[in-house]
């Protein structure tokens, strides 16, 4: 777990009950992201785990503004943005302030760009610098920043590695100086080596450069490594959330328990003896769904209240909330 940082008890990020719903047509709408709270604090970062589709890069998206929220608020330095017009994000500065890093920096990088045009481009647009030179000055030191060289500026991202290009990503997110960074997924398409030494330099950046993070990722071990806290998702809602080695050495809600239990472990008599079967059953559908716990199918514990009567965080102890009527532990 990265050591407690948080000097400051400022909150950066309060999300109160945001909801992100894909309207599917035919009066059916997929809830990916359906009444989900959290805080998190300047300087902190926050891990968001869960299988694939449970929301969580919708949930980065609308935080940045990719996406439009569809309900609730998204209070940012003390203000809802979730509810800004255009002109009052502008004022704010929120392209600025906020960035996402995102899993395959080929995509997201322009081809017919030199890496020194894909970095200095937010400078331009913001007119950050006195001049060209000042800029192509900020566009080498940001360079330097990821690891990359002044000469790599003039070249093209095909002439990169994997794990070059995403420095480039990661060097273009850093460019306009942002306070709150979603890196989603962002080591995942990556050698296990060059994963490490990118996590390592995320973890830097965020010390050098004041960064908070929500950092999404499938591997659960990445997630513990970088974060301060870690939020788990399930078909589009919150099931627990607290301190990443309280969570993980005490998991109460039985999908963490059986998230955590799917990650392959080296010795045969645990493999044999652990509970997987919890993780079997059929999955809820996130397009219109049912009242309850939206876990209760796969769940070993599920009574007929939980069928009927949708659990809410609660807290376990310090800051340790989960979603269950029957927690374990
Ligand atoms: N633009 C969209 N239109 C309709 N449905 C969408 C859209 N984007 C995402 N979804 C759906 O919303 C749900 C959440 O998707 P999301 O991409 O947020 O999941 P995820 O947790 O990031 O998954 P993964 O781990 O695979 O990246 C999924 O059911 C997905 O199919
Ligand atoms: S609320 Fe019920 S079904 Fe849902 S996780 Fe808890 S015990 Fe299982
Ligand atoms: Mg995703």
């Amino acid at each position: 777990m990265a050591e407690n940082r948080m000097t400051e008890n400022e909150i950066l990020l309060d999300v109160q009950n945001l909801k992100k719903y894909f309207d599917l047509g035919h009066g059916k709408s997929l809830h990916a992201v359906d009444d989900i709270s959290f805080q998190i604090k300047r300087g902190e970062t926050l891990g968001l785990v869960g299988e694939s589709g449970c929301g969580k890069t919708t949930v980065g998206r609308t935080l940045v503004q990719l996406y439009e929220a569809d309900a609730g608020k998204i209070i940012f330095r003390g203000r809802d943005i979730a509810t800004m017009s255009r002109g009052q994000r502008k004022k704010e500065q929120l392209t600025k302030r906020m960035q996402m890093i995102f899993q395959d920096p080929y995509a997201s990088l322009n081809p017919y760009f030199t890496v020194g045009e894909i970095i200095g481009e937010g400078l331009e647009i913001h007119k950050i610098g006195a001049d060209k030179k000042e800029r192509l000055d900020m566009v080498y030191e940001l360079l330097d920043r990821v690891g990359l060289h002044k000469e790599h500026a003039n070249r093209f991202p095909h002439e990169f590695s994997g794990g070059q290009r995403q420095r480039v990503g990661i060097a273009r997110s850093l460019a306009l100086n942002p306070e709150f960074i979603v890196c989603d997924e962002a080591t995942s398409a990556l050698d296990v080596s060059v994963q490490a030494q990118i996590i390592n330099m995320l973890i830097d950046l965020r010390e050098n450069m004041k960064l908070t993070y929500l950092v999404v990722a499938h591997d659960l071990s990445v997630v513990r490594y970088i974060s301060d806290r870690v939020a788990v998702m399930y078909l589009g809602q919150l099931v627990e959330i607290g301190a990443v080695n309280e969570v993980y050495d005490h998991p109460m809600h039985p999908y963490t328990i059986g998230l955590l239990e799917a990650v392959p472990v080296a010795d045969p008599d645990y493999e044999k003896n652990r509970k997987i079967s919890m993780m079997k059953g059929e999955i809820f559908s996130p397009v219109n769904p049912r009242p309850g716990c939206r876990f209760a199918s796969r769940c070993p514990y599920a009574t007929e209240e939980c069928s009927s009567i949708t659990p809410q965080l609660r807290c376990m102890g310090g800051d340790h909330y989960t979603a269950c009527h029957h927690p374990v532990g």
